[in-house]
């Protein structure tokens, strides 16, 4: 792609703060999925669920339509919109790329509405699900058109490196996961749209597709970041190459093995890839460094390094489901893990550290507030995934009752996660604030 970049002082900070709006927008939108369409509509279905004592008499519909608007929602939006602005910041991305970013935001954000309210209301559902995963898809190929051509600028004075780093190759493949996953969910909305099964995607197709939905695209997303971000914030030594290239390689034979209905070697495969890129990133190891926690909460790197237990817990406990699942427990417990324990937890802690910044040149409101948006997220997901197996199970009935409790407690979480990014929003730049009180 041709680089038009306008080098005029002016014109570069006129463009650095347009960035800056379109990821704000993009933030502010995947804090309201995951808020209103996300959250509040998985407790009410878990307290329906706890209230029946069992999945099956809830409608399935409505608990995709929640994993929808988390994983697409609110992820999926915060993946794009660091994507546009990280990308651009870094090369040569043309003037156009910010256009593109609001064009992508009106469709995806009109898609993934459009994906909630029909899985809710079914208003003509069998032409609206195609409908919403073809404004999906459209947006991310437009994300991912003006992306693919990118070329980092390398900076002034800085020896010609040997090719692209390891984290990039992970983002690469977190960005074909994720195209692999809105294709594959356009095929399955066009498939129930012409059966006349739905709205919900039959069982059997939906396990397949929400190993696809997780571990192809935000797990391997997270890596990347991972890889670039935790040198510097946790102090780790720099990732070890080979061994982020295994974890990628048998990640996705994992995936493939799940998407063919071959569940045993699949979670056999993730498990050993989830390891593999725990020991990649060198998040359980000493770090070499002080960690970098100004104007964050001090337990931030604890935080992070417990999102990586979760996701091992999440692989171990998907192992389990293929041998001894009976009522949806252990699936159902391990993709929490996956979802509140290793990606949530991940977005509090390195969504607090970078996007302050990224929007605005901002500190965060309150380091203390990102501690118990911390804290709750990982009590609630403690108490889900533990009280979910033993519920749903059967093997300790007694413990239905803390399944609420659990959800309460998480949505605490996740609201006092949106208030402290909302809370840092609404704030002055950090070079306007400090000029004021000088
Ligand atoms: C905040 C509290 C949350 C509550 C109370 C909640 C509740 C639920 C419930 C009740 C289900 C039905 C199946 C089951 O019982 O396991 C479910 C499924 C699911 N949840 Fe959550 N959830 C929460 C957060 C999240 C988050 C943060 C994500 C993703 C980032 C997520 C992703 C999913 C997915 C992908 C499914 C499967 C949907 C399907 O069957 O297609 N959940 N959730």
């Amino acid at each position: 792609m041709s680089a038009t970049v306008n080098r005029d002082p002016e014109a570069m900070k006129a463009r650095e703060l347009a960035l800056q709006r379109t990821l704000t927008v993009w933030i502010v939108t995947g804090l309201m999925f995951m808020l209103l369409p996300g959250t509040f509509l998985g407790v009410w279905n878990l307290i329906s669920i706890t209230g029946a004592h069992s999945t099956t008499l809830i409608d399935p519909a409505w608990i995709q339509a929640h994993g929808h608007a988390q994983i697409f929602g609110w992820i999926g939006s915060f993946i794009i919109g660091i994507g546009f602005y990280s990308l651009s910041k870094m090369g040569r991305l043309p003037e156009f790329a910010i256009t593109r970013s609001w064009i992508s935001w009106a469709l995806w954000t009109a898609g993934v509405t459009l994906r909630w309210a029909t899985n809710l209301w079914m208003w003509e559902w069998r032409w609206m699900l195609p409908v919403s995963a073809v404004l999906e898809l459209l947006a991310f190929l437009l994300f991912f058109l003006t992306v693919s051509g990118h070329r980092a600028e390398p900076k002034p004075g800085s020896p010609k490196a040997g090719g692209p780093p390891v984290w990039m190759f992970a983002v690469i493949a977190g960005s074909l996961g994720f195209l692999a996953s809105l294709s594959a969910n356009l095929a399955v909305t066009i498939q129930a749209g012409v059966s006349g099964i739905g709205p919900a995607i039959p069982h059997g197709a939906n396990e397949r597709l929400l190993v696809l939905f997780t571990w192809a695209f935000p797990v391997v997303t997270i890596w990347g970041f991972s890889a670039r971000w935790l040198p510097v914030f946790l102090g780790l030594r720099e990732p070890a190459a080979k061994f982020l290239f295994a974890a990628l390689g048998v990640n996705t034979l994992g995936v493939i093995a799940a998407m063919l209905g071959w569940f045993i070697p699949a979670m056999f495969a993730v498990l050993a890839s989830s390891g593999t890129a725990a020991y990649a990133v060198r998040v359980f190891l000493p770090p070499v460094k002080a960690p970098k926690t100004i104007g964050v909460h001090p337990t931030f790197p604890l935080f992070v390094r417990f999102a990586y237990a979760w996701m091992i817990v999440a692989a171990a406990l998907g192992v389990c489901a293929v041998f001894w699942d009976q009522a949806g427990g252990l699936w159902g417990s391990s993709r929490h893990a996956l979802t509140v324990g290793f990606m949530s937890t991940m977005v509090f802690a390195i969504g607090q550290r970078v996007l302050p910044a990224f929007c605005g040149m901002r500190v965060l409101y309150s380091p203390k507030l990102m501690f118990w948006s911390l804290a709750l997220l990982n009590v609630g997901c403690l108490m889900r995934v533990s009280s979910e197996i033993a519920a749903y199970e059967s093997y300790v009935p007694a413990m239905w009752p803390l399944l609420p409790v659990s959800a309460i407690i998480e949505m605490t979480a996740v609201t006092v996660f949106a208030a402290s990014l909302l809370l840092t929003f609404r704030q002055p730049p950090a070079h306007l604030a400090n000029a004021a009180q000088a």
